[in-house]
């Protein structure tokens, strides 16, 4: 029997993936509800299922009312700082969840959120699907095996244009209470890519970000972090949104002992360098940039959620392993906001990044 499932924010990612995902993985589920608080965005996304053969799903504009239904799973794609709320609504009314990135906008509200999908005995996922992507899949495969040896240290650069008409579509980015700036929205897939493919447990940070081009936004438009792992090796962030004129990269490289990886492209999705004994190219270095940004990881990662639900196993990306990103993310603004390392694990949320004037924020 397919699964039944809602979506709670038709806006941008909601219509342009979530739809998609949920279209190609119609022999796993069905989508039976949709709402946003804006009535013609939840009828326009019952709509685009409707014209592609699928049924209708129901129309609602709140999804506490949503979620009386009778569901298995909601996909929640509103805006960041509702994720925490929304999520204990679902699972408190019993559905697994499915949540866009970030997961949360505090380390605090994070964990509650995986406490209680635990004690509920629920699955939930947090949405980084560029761990899907193929060349990201090859690259895991090899860390899995151990084939780098020791990993002595990764860089991650996410190096894109945002400029004043994407931020005048929706009031909420770049705001603290609601999103935060280049590391919490951009540059979150790609952090969560360093720390899996670094081990994930991390002994300190320390971070500095800084508004250098975005004066009607809160929050920081160049992010950079140096994070120590417990395992002795170092992780590089560099996260930018004021690159001229528009989208350059989002490239992940890792240096060990026996191999070198450089999987760059427009949103880590072509391999520039495989280097490892015997083997110095892969078939996946010539793949095409995807169309946007957001990739084509939404299908995979839904069909696994859905899988998971099925044969009652982790998700891919567990509510604990989609923290970690988070965790990395707001040490390093409150390294830099104190202007000092930040050992793990890391108390903050981006509330407390309210405090700065914005002219602090330039040379943060
Ligand atoms: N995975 C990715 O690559 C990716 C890409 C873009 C955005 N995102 C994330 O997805 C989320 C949404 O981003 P977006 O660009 O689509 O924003 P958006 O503003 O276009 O859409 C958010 C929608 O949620 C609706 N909404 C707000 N509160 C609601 C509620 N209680 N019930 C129902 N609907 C509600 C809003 O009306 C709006 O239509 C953000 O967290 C963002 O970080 C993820």
């Amino acid at each position: 029997m397919k699964l039944k499932a809602g979506l709670i924010g038709c806006g941008r990612i909601g219509t342009k993936k979530h739809l998609e995902a949920v279209i190609k993985n119609s022999d796993l589920l069905e989508l039976t509800a949709v709402c946003d608080v804006v009535k013609e965005k939840a009828e326009n996304a019952a709509n685009i299922i409707e014209k592609s053969g699928l049924k209708k799903p129901k129309v609602f504009t709140d999804h506490r009312i949503l979620l009386e239904e009778p569901l298995d799973f909601v996909a929640i794609a509103t805006e960041s700082g509702k994720h925490h709320d929304v999520t204990l609504d679902a699972l408190n009314a019993g559905k697994h969840v499915l949540v866009e990135k970030p997961m949360a906008l505090s380390t605090k509200d994070a964990d509650e959120m995986c406490s209680v999908a635990e004690e509920k005995n629920l699955k939930l996922c947090v949405c980084f699907q560029n761990r899907f992507n193929p060349p990201i899949q090859e690259l895991r495969k090899k860390v899995e095996l151990g084939a780098f040896g020791k990993i002595f240290h990764a860089h991650v650069a996410v190096r894109w244009n945002r400029n004043k008409s994407y931020y005048d579509q929706a009031s909420w980015r770049g705001k603290w209470s609601m999103d935060g700036g280049v590391l919490s929205n951009q540059s979150t897939h790609a952090i969560d890519l360093l720390q899996w493919m670094l081990g994930g447990n991390v002994r300190e940070i320390y971070g500095h970000i800084a508004n250098l081009n975005h004066p009607y936004i809160e929050a920081e438009d160049l992010g950079i972090g140096v994070v120590k792992f417990e395992n002795g090796s170092v992780g590089i962030i560099e996260g930018t949104s004021n690159v001229y004129p528009k989208n350059l990269e989002e490239t992940l490289a890792i240096f060990g002992e026996k191999g070198t990886v450089v999987i760059g492209g427009l949103a880590v999705n072509k391999i520039l360098t495989w280097r490892f004994e015997n083997e110095d190219s892969h078939p996946f270095m010539d793949l095409p940039d995807p169309e946007t940004v957001y990739g084509e990881g939404h299908v995979p990662l839904y069909e696994n959620f859905a899988k998971s639900i099925i044969e009652n196993k982790a998700p891919y990306i567990t509510g604990r392993e989609g923290m970690k990103a988070l965790e990395i993310i707001l040490g390093i603004y409150q390294s830099s906001l104190e202007n000092r390392p930040i050992g793990f694990p890391v108390n903050f949320s981006t509330e407390k990044m309210k405090t700065v004037t914005r002219k602090e924020s330039e040379s943060l």
